[in-house]
């Protein structure tokens, strides 16, 4: 059963305030893309990789991934406006033979190989859909105007990273309507009606999105 993966590399990441893509700030030796690429490159379970590159840095990309001998990388295609139009892009380049498909955010570049055993593990019991997970430490309020409407209960919720595992069948369906605002793939695969489980997540999994992100990462990396 082939297990294809999705990396999204295409944000543009403003708020570290870097004069390139997030993907490529520098994260020790080498851009940020090379972690996630590298470990997933290294996963027993991934068969492929596609990589959605920022429009324009397609060839750094591939030749990033030539530099840390990332084998398995078939295509690295640019990405699009939102990071749905994205996966979206990627998963175009997916053999229609896949059986699986993993997308992951490059800009959570600290994958750790149990997460991706764990998805793949709910898939092998008939979910079409698993997300890593961690549960809320603060209480979380809907607000409207900067007042509160409702208070959540917080034991029935969860935050939600990636990489996220799907059927690939079952992807490329969700995908193939409109794909709105959503932050997620997860939530589409949900919306067409699909079951998706709940798995344990990782610290280490957390999103870089400021300079304070990156050095935290940075120092589990090499501190
Ligand atoms: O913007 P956000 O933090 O949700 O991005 C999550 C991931 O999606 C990042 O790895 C980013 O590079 C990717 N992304 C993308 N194309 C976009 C926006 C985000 O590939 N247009």
């Amino acid at each position: 059963m082939s297990v294809w993966a999705v990396l999204v590399a295409a944000g543009r990441g403003e708020r570290l305030g870097e004069d390139r893509p997030k993907a490529f700030a520098r994260l020790g030796e080498l851009p940020l893309l090379a972690e996630p690429l590298r470990r997933l490159d290294e996963s027993a379970q991934v068969d492929g990789i596609v990589v959605v590159a920022p429009p324009g840095w397609e060839e750094p990309s591939i030749l990033l991934a030539e530099q840390i001998g990332a084998s398995k990388v078939s295509a690295c295609v640019p990405g699009g406006e939102s990071r749905a139009a994205s996966v979206r892009a990627g998963l175009a380049e997916v053999p229609d033979d896949a059986a699986i498909v993993l997308v992951h955010d490059a800009a959570r570049p600290v994958l750790p190989a149990d997460v991706v055993e764990r998805l793949l593990a709910a898939l092998g019991e008939g979910f079409d859909g698993a997300v890593p997970a961690l549960p809320l430490a603060d209480t979380v309020k809907r607000t409207a105007d900067g007042v509160v409407v409702e208070t959540l209960p917080r034991e029935q919720l969860v935050a939600v990273q990636t990489p996220q595992a799907f059927v690939a069948s079952v992807l490329r369906t969700a995908f193939a309507g409109d794909v709105g605002a959503a932050t997620d793939c997860a939530s589409l695969v949900e919306a067409a009606g699909g079951r998706v489980k709940v798995v344990a997540g990782d610290e280490r999994l957390q999103k870089v999105t400021t300079p304070a992100d990156l050095e935290r990462v940075s120092g589990w990396l090499h501190g």
